[in-house]
């Protein structure tokens, strides 16, 4: 059993880390879990926890058939602890102890570095929750209401991931810490969440498909860097919750393609050319592509300083450590110590930005966040050629990394969506230029309202190509009134 491949899906906590012959870790969880149950009850979606929704829950860690799909009450969900199967023989492929067996305990050197990575990490689960919670009452489609829920309680697991590995390998600090994971709140004014993009507002749809795209994106980067740890239950737990994050990143950029694709069909049957013309457009009641550039302004600067300074000695020290690795550390090619290397990074100097090659130890943020940066622009390249078959002429781009940041290097410059340096008069105007203004918001949030007729969809968004688990477009994929 310990080697992952079956789960154990009869008790309370389905696990495949056989909790039945670990009652110490089994007895912290399930003191655990009512304190989770109400935090999922005053903080997870409101309004339909009694709804059945076709949710898929993960039943094993088989990559060819993990996942069943059936109809479930959100809290009676099977939040459940699954590690991807261990790999025999494991090295540990980089840092300092590059090559040594994988650690199946914690080096008690690196407890508390390691016990940070799990909080930081385990933090933004329940953090995106609490965010969202306020979305299903506008939901635009049961397909997008189902798939609002699905992200939701795979954060949930996420959640469970983080604080079995905390309290199975880290006492009674570990049992502490997953209480706190319960109590802050994201937005508090008292107790926030702990990083900056999780304690904004969610107001509206496309702001959820903007952070699903670019901030799940943020998560997939990390849970990619920690899934080569030499520390090999992070490494495991990390690679299924991979599996899960393809999903959130899929209803984000594929929300947001059908947004375009709908703003296209209903500027080409008006007869509107002029992409620009946001009163046309909108008089036609979709969302205008300037707006959603400028939530992709918004979401995507967000986003960047998840990444952290772009010179970083916890970065550096955590690679050395063999705890975070890069993105893909094991396709990469080099010694995987990086102890001579550079690596080049924009910084702000005098006021300009320069690239300057940096020891790559202490740039590996930065590395992260170009990784990143390629792989998000990959999406908007898709979200284009949605645009260019329609025939419009418009094409949405990510803005420049220096725009609109609070961490790093660019926090003090003043730098438009192009890099440019802007002058005051400029500069005090580029919030209205760039970024979603009271007016943008006011006019999405009026296009919020729920429909719930099965296979029926807002007047703003496309339906999807295909159903979630192959399902016709008529299927009812939430039964509100079955309460
Ligand atoms: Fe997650
Ligand atoms: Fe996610």
């Amino acid at each position: 059993m310990p080697d992952g491949t079956d789960v154990d899906y009869d008790g309370l906590i389905p696990n495949n880390v056989d909790l039945n012959h670990d009652l110490v870790v089994r007895r912290a969880l399930e003191t655990w879990h009512p304190g989770y149950i109400d935090w999922w009850n005053d903080m997870g979606p409101e309004g339909f926890q009694q709804a059945l929704v076709y949710l898929r829950t993960a039943v094993s860690v088989d990559p060819k058939g993990w996942a069943k799909f059936d109809y479930v009450r959100m809290p009676e969900y099977k939040w459940g602890i699954l590690l991807a199967p261990g790999v025999d023989n494991r090295k540990i492929p980089f840092g300092r102890h590059k090559g040594e067996p994988v650690w199946q305990e914690v080096p008690g050197e690196y407890r508390a570095m390691l016990r940070r990575l799990l909080v930081i990490q385990g933090d933004t689960e329940p953090a995106s929750v609490e965010q969202q919670r306020h979305l299903g009452a506008t939901a635009p489609s049961l397909y997008d209401l189902r798939n609002l829920f699905q992200v939701n309680v795979e954060e949930g697991r996420h959640l469970w991931a983080m604080v079995y590995l905390l309290q199975k390998y880290f006492g009674t600090q570990g049992r502490e810490e997953a209480e706190e994971l319960l109590r802050r709140r994201s937005g508090h004014q008292d107790t926030p969440r702990m990083l900056g993009a999780f304690n904004e507002a969610t107001p509206d749809w496309l702001s959820f498909f903007m952070f699903t795209t670019f901030t799940d994106r943020d998560g997939k980067m990390q849970l990619a860097a920690l899934a080569q740890s030499g520390f090999d239950p992070l490494s495991r737990t990390c690679r299924f919750m991979l599996t899960e994050e393809a999903h959130h990143m899929f209803v984000g950029e594929t929300g947001v393609a059908r947004i375009i694709e709908r703003t296209c069909a209903a500027m080409r049957a008006a007869g509107i050319a002029d992409a620009t013309n946001v009163g046309a457009v909108r008089d036609v009641g979709v969302i205008d592509l300037p707006t959603i550039q400028k939530k992709i302004n918004l979401h995507f600067s967000l986003t960047l300083d998840l990444f952290g300074n772009e010179i970083s000695t916890n970065a550096a020290n955590a690679f050395n450590a063999s705890l975070k690795g890069r993105f893909r550390e094991d396709k990469l090619t080099d010694d995987h110590e990086l102890l001579g290397d550079t690596y080049p990074v924009l910084r702000c100097v005098n006021g300009a930005i320069i690239e300057q090659q940096v020891p790559a130890l202490s740039a590996l943020n930065m590395r992260l966040r170009d990784d990143f940066v390629d792989d998000a622009a990959a999406g908007v390249g898709r979200w284009n050629k949605v645009i260019e078959r329609s025939g419009i002429e418009f094409r949405l781009a990510l803005p420049h990394v220096a725009f609109n940041r609070r961490i790093g290097e660019f926090t003090a410059l003043k730098a438009d969506t192009e890099g440019r340096i802007l002058g005051d008069d400029e500069w005090a105007r580029a919030p209205d230029k760039y970024l979603p203004t009271t007016d943008d918001n006011l006019y999405v949030t009026s296009l919020m309202r729920p429909v719930r007729e099965t296979g029926a969809f807002a007047g703003w968004i496309a339906p999807p190509k295909v159903g979630i688990d192959n399902k016709p477009g008529n299927f009812e994929y939430v039964k509100i009134e079955e309460s």
